[in-house]
């Protein structure tokens, strides 16, 4: 399918980034048709996605008369069978390749057989993703970052046997999104996560080893090499526990020692502390 013919996009799962997804989509014109399991996940979204507009509108982004319109072009269900006429799928529902199987296969049988099917996934392979859906030519990683309406970079991941025009469709619907779509190939971690968690994962072992205390590291990151937020600050704001699953992808899909994940980290998230959603990670939170 060209990106011309997309109107109306399907968003599976409405959590932190499935709500970010759908804010996108709408304010740049799309009609959304927004599915979760849970009623409380759809209505906490749709209020999360009316603040974070409002926010645009006070900061210039968009116009205080932009946010009725925008909230308009979103639906929500938790019945699947709603995706039954979109013209573009983004799942993003958690990140358990059980759960996704179950989603994905039952969607591929439910929308029209041209519709690409994307992942939002940040560490499952694509290529085994893309078997669920029968149609591994139409379908692709869309890796958003968080915030979504903040953050300009998508990762656009081709499987291995992605089509050509499947990719340049999900490249040119990033950039419509006023997004800066960059493709990358399916291997563990794509280029953000094989690069971001070995850095974190160092700066933990830097901790670990007693080479400076937390603050110096961030501090040496940030001030050094002109990071917004240190590593340790940033893993907290990621969630330990995500943090440790992607590291654990890279060590035991590349089969190299080099992705050990730090006991440290490892104790950290046994002890239940994530990070920010769980009130202390490295530092404490309110
Ligand atoms: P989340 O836990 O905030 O949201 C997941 C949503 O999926 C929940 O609302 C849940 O009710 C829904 N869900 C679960 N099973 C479902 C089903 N069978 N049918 C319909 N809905 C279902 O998760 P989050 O953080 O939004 O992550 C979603 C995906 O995005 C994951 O694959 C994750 O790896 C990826 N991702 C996350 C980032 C982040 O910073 N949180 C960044 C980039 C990618």
């Amino acid at each position: 399918m060209k990106v011309e013919d997309i109107r109306k996009v399907g968003v599976i799962g409405a959590g932190t980034m499935g709500n970010g997804i759908a804010h996108v989509f709408a304010q740049f014109g799309y009609s959304v048709k927004l599915v979760d399991k849970s009623q409380g996940q759809l209505s906490k979204a749709l209020e999360t996605i009316k603040t974070n507009l409002q926010r645009q509108a006070k900061k210039g982004v968009i116009s205080e008369g932009d946010i009725d319109p925008i909230l308009q072009r979103i639906s929500t269900s938790t019945d699947l069978e709603f995706l039954a006429d979109v013209d573009f799928v983004v799942e993003a529902v958690f990140e358990d390749e059980n759960v996704k199987r179950e989603v994905l296969t039952k969607v591929s049988r439910i929308v029209r057989p041209e519709v690409i099917i994307t992942s939002n996934t940040s560490s499952i392979s694509i290529t085994r993703l893309a078997n669920y859906t029968g149609k591994p030519e139409l379908f692709a990683g869309m890796h958003f970052f968080n915030p979504v309406p903040v953050m300009k970079l998508v990762e656009v991941v081709r499987g291995f046997s992605t089509s050509d025009e499947t990719a340049n469709t999900v490249i040119e619907l990033a950039k419509k999104l006023d997004k800066v779509p960059v493709e990358v190939k399916d291997y563990p971690g794509f280029v953000s996560n094989r690069i971001l968690m070995p850095m974190i994962n160092e700066a933990i072992w830097a901790l670990y080893e007693g080479i400076a205390d937390k603050e110096a590291i961030d501090t040496v990151m940030k001030l050094g090499m002109n990071h917004p937020m240190g590593p340790l600050q940033l893993a907290d704001f990621i969630g330990l526990d995500v943090c440790l699953h992607i590291l654990l992808v890279l060590y035991n899909d590349l089969r190299d020692p080099k992705y050990r994940p730090c006991p440290l980290l490892v104790k950290m998230v046994e002890a239940g502390k994530l990070g920010r959603k769980t009130g202390e990670g490295f530092y404490k939170y309110q």
